[in-house]
């Protein structure tokens, strides 16, 4: 999951959609829709099973206070948006988006199993289908890298936020030093072998999401362009040495 601090990073080269390409989307939908059915899987076992502690944990800084409209964009398979929805101070409601009709049919069922109501719906969170100003905490969990342009993205998440709404981010993050060069061939050499074998594909996925993560900011960059878009308060936590960060930020008023 974590990267580089290489100016260039060094891309695999053999990825299926191309992470500098700002039209990106249909090809990243139907990447998505290809590894669908073995995600939750390949996440527990890319992460050592740490995933869902990270998941919690961005739930944790999302401060909720009890009574919130949440919105989780990007949610996959729904495993951030219900981890929303089992927290201690209880939002009001929690809805999901994904542009990805195969990801949305599984968070469906997973929270149908879960006894959960969670209002799912189709869309691209660089252009939601919702008005201003019209949820309290925004939550967006290894999305934001996906986007095809990463600040229109972030304006957009600060559309639909109410002023004094938070925004909480997780997401890959380059790391420095011996950890750095250690997470690049991770990303480089192991994720793609084992997402290929365990999807089954030779679809390359995987070799896009190490792409796409070597590109991504860096924390502190992430943090300025978070602030750039309208947010205030921007504070951000590393996790597994570095190599993840959990980003929050207060909707400016
Ligand atoms: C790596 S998965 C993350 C899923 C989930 N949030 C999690 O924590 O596991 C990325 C998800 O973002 C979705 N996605 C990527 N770009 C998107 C966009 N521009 N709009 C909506 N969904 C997007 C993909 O369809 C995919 O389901």
């Amino acid at each position: 999951m974590p990267t580089t601090t290489e100016q260039e990073p060094k891309l695999r080269g053999d990825s299926p959609v191309d992470p500098k390409d700002n039209q990106r989307g249909p090809k990243v939908r139907a990447m998505f829709a290809g590894i669908a059915g073995r995600y939750d899987l390949l996440n527990r076992i890319i992460s050592g099973g740490r995933d869902q502690a990270w998941r919690k944990r961005t739930v944790k800084m999302a401060a909720l206070t009890g009574g919130e409209a949440v919105l989780d964009v990007c949610c996959g398979t729904g495993d951030l948006a219900l981890m929303f929805q089992r927290a201690k101070a209880k939002p009001a409601r929690v809805i999901a988006s994904d542009f990805t009709p195969e990801m949305l049919v599984l968070a469906a069922a997973k929270a149908r199993k879960a006894g959960v109501e969670l209002p799912l719906f189709a869309a691209d969170a660089l252009c939601l289908p919702l008005p201003d100003a019209c949820v309290d905490v925004v939550s967006v969990g290894y999305g934001v890298r996906n986007f095809q342009n990463i600040d229109a993205g972030l304006r957009e998440l600060a559309r639909v936020l109410r002023p004094g709404g938070r925004l909480a981010i997780l997401e890959a993050t380059p790391a420095r030093g011996i950890i750095g060069r250690f997470a690049n061939w991770y990303i480089n050499r192991v994720i793609p072998w084992l997402g290929n074998l365990l999807t089954r594909s030779n679809a390359r996925a995987y070799s896009y999401l190490a792409d796409s993560i070597q590109l991504f900011p860096d924390a502190p960059a992430l943090k300025a362009r978070l602030e750039a878009a309208g947010f205030t308060d921007v504070r951000f936590r590393k996790l597994n040495l570095g190599t993840m960060a959990i980003h929050v930020g207060v909707r400016a008023s």
